[in-house]
Formats: C-alpha cells, structure tokens, sequence
C-alpha cells in the first residue's frame, strides 16, 4: 500500500522524532555521507562536459525524485513508520517557520561562523559531522534569510508562474532555456544576482550555508525542500493531463545536447531506471 508524505507543519512529536532519529542512525551508519557523495558527483553544469542527468537538465525532477526515494528506503530501513515530510515554503516563510523548530531541522547558523547550534544536527550533539563537503568546515552552517543582503523565499504566485506552463522543458534542454516547466521550477532564471534565483535555486540560496552548492545534501533540509518540489510535478500533471516527461527522444549526433541529457526512455544514472517509470508513483507514495 502506498505511504504518505505529510507537510512538516501537520507532524506530531513523534512524527517528528521517529524522523529525525532514522535520518541519525542512517548517518551512523555511513549512508547518509553516501548520498553527499552521489549528489556532488552529479553536480554537472551546462559549462562542463558530459550527461547532465540531474540539474539544469530535463531529468532535474526525476532524477532527484529517485534520489528521494532512495533515502526514504534508507530511513525505512531504520524505522518503516518514517517518510519524508515536505516544506511548503510558499506558507512557511519565516525562521521561526516548522522545518527549523529544535526538535527538528533546528534553527539559523549563529552571527560569527554561521554554524547551527541547536536542534539534533548541531555539531556539539556529535551526531553530525560533516565529511563530505565542497569545504573543509566539520559543523553544518546556515544563514537563514541571508542576513547581509535579505531575500524572500519564493511566494506562491512565483511557484504558480512554473505550474501554468504546460511544456515540460524545451531547446536547449539547458539553464538557459526560459519556455517549459522545469526550469521555471529549478529556478534558472535570467537577468543578475538574486532576481534570476527562482523557486527551486531561490530557497537553496534563502537556506544558504551548507545548501549552497554540490554538497547541499548536508543540510537535512534539503529532502523537506526537495519533497516539496517533488510534490509539483505531481501538481503539474494534475492540471496538464497527459502532458508528459521531454525530450521523448534523445537529441541527434548533430546537436550540442546530443549525450548531454536523459530522454523519457534512457536511464538515469546511477540508477537503471527512466524518467518515463518515475512518472507515476502514486504505488509507492501519495501526498498530503
Ligand atoms: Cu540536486
Ligand atoms: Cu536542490
């Protein structure tokens, strides 16, 4: 039977605990750096060469929509009553907000060193050091809001700006492309500075420290926040019927994205499974 993904605002204590304890066991157990690992190996941007099968590609949804399904599975393990909770960021838009209470994600990295130091993933705990990183820093850092230069979390008209469009993704498949719903949701946008962060890239950037970047994995918030994004495509075919995963087909030799991207049909690495399997998975788990 299929689980439920609840809002983080509507869990219990023991939700919240039973959640919080399997994602510290899977780090005991040295899973957890491994999917650290697996992120900041998937990290390719237009600029470098290669597949790009998980950002600022057309498999940007079903490719972390995997990669959520793997830690939930891994969480499970450990306590088969845990899924994955979502942030809806466009309701819970404050530091004081539910993902940062302290019997949860804990709250904002402190003035000096920007380091968190309350909640179960505060460094002094023990149970939360950081190994892999794009740094050298062992504590994980946040800077809520970004208090030098202040920005807002994406609002619920910008999200809905990204869930109208009823393209998938279009040429050139890429960050730069402005047509299609997913890069409207991954957040590529144009113009400079904090105006072309949207959706997506915009709360990444809003979190800062730690979920900025390839290792981003290291701020547990980042599944809340992926769980949410996740819960858009669901959305997005709720409202598009039929619309579908693009590129069917995998571009020709002769066009710049030929070997770049993951068609509907061709397999997301590391995993042997296609966008085309990942569009429904209303078996496995449902949204609340
Ligand atoms: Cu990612
Ligand atoms: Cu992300």
């Amino acid at each position: 039977m299929a689980y439920t993904r609840k809002n983080v605002s509507k869990l219990t204590r023991q939700e919240k605990r039973r959640f919080v304890d399997a994602l510290l066991e899977v780090k005991r157990r040295g899973e957890y750096d491994d999917f650290v690992r697996t992120h900041i190996a998937y990290f390719t941007t237009d600029g470098e060469s290669g597949l790009r099968p998980a950002h600022m590609a057309p498999s940007f949804l079903p490719w972390h929509r995997q990669f959520l399904l793997e830690l939930e599975r891994a969480l499970r393990r450990v306590d088969s009553s845990v899924t994955v909770p979502y942030w809806d960021w466009t309701r819970d838009r404050t530091t004081g907000s539910a993902p940062w209470s302290a019997d949860l994600m804990g709250g904002d990295g402190r003035p000096s060193d920007r380091r968190v130091t309350t909640g179960p993933f505060a460094y002094a705990h023990g149970a939360w050091t950081i190994r892999e990183g794009v740094t050298d820093g062992e504590f994980l850092t946040r800077d809520l809001g970004r208090s030098r230069d202040p920005i807002a979390l994406p609002t619920a008209a910008e999200l809905e700006g990204a869930l109208k469009d009823g393209v998938w993704d279009a040429a050139p498949w890429d960050s730069t492309v402005t047509r299609g719903f997913r890069n409207k949701l991954e957040g590529w946008g144009t113009g400079r500075g904090s105006a072309s962060w949207r959706n997506h890239n915009r709360v990444h950037r809003w979190v800062g420290g730690a979920m900025l970047g390839a290792a981003s994995v290291n701020d547990p918030v980042f599944w809340l926040h992926h769980a949410f994004i996740d819960l858009q495509w669901t959305r997005w075919q709720r409202r598009h019927k039929g619309a579908r995963y693009l590129p069917a087909n995998p571009p020709g030799p002769g066009d710049v994205q030929h070997g770049r991207i993951v068609a509907r049909h061709e397999k997301l690495p590391p995993w042997d499974i296609t966008p085309d399997r990942l569009e429904n998975v209303d078996r496995i788990y449902r949204y609340r």
